[in-house]
């Protein structure tokens, strides 16, 4: 039993970086974590060990592609499943072990085990009761699975079951055309598995800009995913080999079935409460079974405060780690804030897909009069040069001041350059701000560059 200026329930991105930033503002820290390691679902089963596998695999599709028109002969390349999933498995460890070594530097205790809140001030976990002045949850969120469909981890899987599968399938079927299943669908695709993309929805990635989102479609139908848009998924059936994917178009009202070897189901994820004694608590949900908070991150019960997936607004790592700051910040007695107009989103498939700020169907909802600055890799010098010309930027100002409004990029390192981007509209910068700004050449910067005087007079190389 121990006393603290602050306990958080979870040491996800949210939980983990709000305690260390606590620590920094002189509180004393406690964090409750159930799991065998810190990082919360983004770097143990989600973020970290997706992205390794994605890297691996671009690499070998590189192998595959480009290494002999570069004069690389290195042969056929082969893959080794199992050292793949240790390389992966090593990153995880990697990552999980800089926090706890962060923890110790900050002399933050880990407080190991499930924890609830049976009163206000007090932290139960296990037989020891803690108190704290503040409590925030950062319990994160899990898998939301379909009715008619049972997840058993190996045929019918999560992400979590996908990132660990024994063998490489001969076929998979991905019910959801989101972030987890087209980067998750990309790995498989690679690796030589023949996927099946099954969305409700008639495009890829809803709520992504329209003209990005067709031409996403198109490259990774290239690259070999099949797509069944417009279909709703009725249940998955065990097979004695696999599994039987039921779906039904929404058009048409036909029932089809596809045969695959492994089902991925990645149809959203939804808050993790368990176990919290929320209920008795007295903590106020919203009907979407988040917790409610304020905008200082305060529950409906004084002491306790919420930040992550677990409360409203986008299910991204960065969102909460910025959640986690703010509200240490604002535990301390500052003022943290988080400017949810300007959270960058990117799918790291190859090429990579990133926005931020509004898109173009947003602002035509809004009835906001704006301009729109595109430009094509096939216009890169650097691109061409990497055989990455799919793909462009595009750039949308305000049509009366020209002040940057969105941004929506497809193409190589699109995951990186939206960052100059997000960086000039936390400036309240204008397209031309960007484009007068020297970038250097040969860079794909270059081409957000050329997307900013495509707002004004037009792009040199377009
Ligand atoms: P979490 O990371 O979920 O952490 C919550 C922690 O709380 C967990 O460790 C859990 O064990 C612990 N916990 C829960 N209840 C209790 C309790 N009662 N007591 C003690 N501990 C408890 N986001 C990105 O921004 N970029 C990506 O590339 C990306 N890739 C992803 C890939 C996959 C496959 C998945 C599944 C998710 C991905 N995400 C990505 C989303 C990202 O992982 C989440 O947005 C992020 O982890 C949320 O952080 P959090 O701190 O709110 O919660
Ligand atoms: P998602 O919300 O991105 O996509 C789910 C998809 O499933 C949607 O397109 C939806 O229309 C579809 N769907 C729902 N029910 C269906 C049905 N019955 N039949 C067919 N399709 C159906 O959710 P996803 O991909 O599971 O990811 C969960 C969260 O994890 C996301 O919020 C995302 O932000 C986060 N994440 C982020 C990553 C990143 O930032 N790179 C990577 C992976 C996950």
């Amino acid at each position: 039993m121990a006393t603290y200026d602050l306990i958080v329930i979870g040491a996800g991105p949210g939980g983990y970086v709000c305690a260390i930033r606590a620590a920094q503002l002189g509180l004393k820290v406690g964090v409750a974590e159930g799991r065998a390691t810190l990082g919360g679902t983004c770097l143990n089963v989600g973020c970290i060990p997706s992205k390794a596998l994605l890297h691996a695999t671009h690499e070998l599709h590189e192998a595959h592609t480009n290494f002999a028109r570069m004069g690389l002969m290195v042969g056929e390349p082969q893959v080794d499943w199992s050292r793949m999933l240790s390389y992966k498995d090593d990153v995880i460890g990697q990552n999980t072990g800089g926090i706890e070594f962060l923890f110790k530097k900050n002399k933050i205790d880990w407080i190991k085990g499930f924890a609830s809140i049976p009163a206000p001030g007090q932290v139960k976990v296990g037989d020891d009761t803690h108190e704290a002045k503040a409590i925030v949850i950062a319990s994160g969120s899990q898998s939301s699975t379909l009715p008619g469909v049972t997840v058993d981890e190996e045929v019918v899987v999560t992400s979590t079951g996908a990132l660990a599968l024994k063998s490489i399938p001969g076929s998979m079927v991905v019910i959801g055309a989101g972030v987890i299943g087209l980067e998750m669908g990309s790995v498989y695709s690679r690796l030589g598995t023949k996927v099946t993309v099954v969305e409700y929805l008639d495009a890829i990635t809803p709520g992504m800009d329209g003209e990005v989102s067709k031409q996403f479609q198109r490259l990774l139908q290239k690259q070999g995913l099949t797509f069944v848009l417009g279909t709703a998924v009725q249940g998955v059936e065990r097979t004695a080999t696999g599994a039987t994917v039921v779906h039904r178009s929404r058009k048409t009202e036909e029932e089809a079935r596809i045969e695959a070897d492994v089902v991925l189901v990645a149809t959203g994820r939804k808050p993790y409460v368990d176990g919290l004694g929320l209920d008795a608590l007295g903590v106020q949900m919203t009907p979407r079974g988040q917790i409610a908070t304020d905008d200082r991150f305060a529950t409906s019960v004084p002491g306790v405060y919420a930040i992550g997936d677990v409360r409203e607004g986008p299910m991204l790592a960065h969102k909460a780690e910025d959640e986690g700051t703010a509200v240490a910040e604002i535990l301390a007695g500052q003022h943290g804030h988080v400017n949810y107009g300007v959270i960058p989103s990117v799918i790291y498939t190859t090429p990579e897909v990133a926005s931020v700020g509004l898109t173009e169907e947003q602002l035509k909802a809004a009835g906001t009069a704006y301009k729109v600055g595109k430009f094509p890799f096939l216009g890169n010098g650097r691109a061409k040069a990497v055989f990455q010309g799919d793909g462009f930027v595009k750039i949308l100002s305000d049509k009366a001041t020209d002040r940057i409004l969105g941004a929506h990029i497809i193409g190589p390192m699109a995951g990186d350059l939206i960052h100059e981007v997000a960086v000039a509209m936390e400036f309240g910068a204008a397209a031309e701000d960007l484009a007068r700004t020297c970038h250097a050449h040969p860079t794909f910067s270059e081409a957000v560059r050329e997307a900013a005087l495509a707002c004004g007079d037009g792009a040199i190389h377009a």
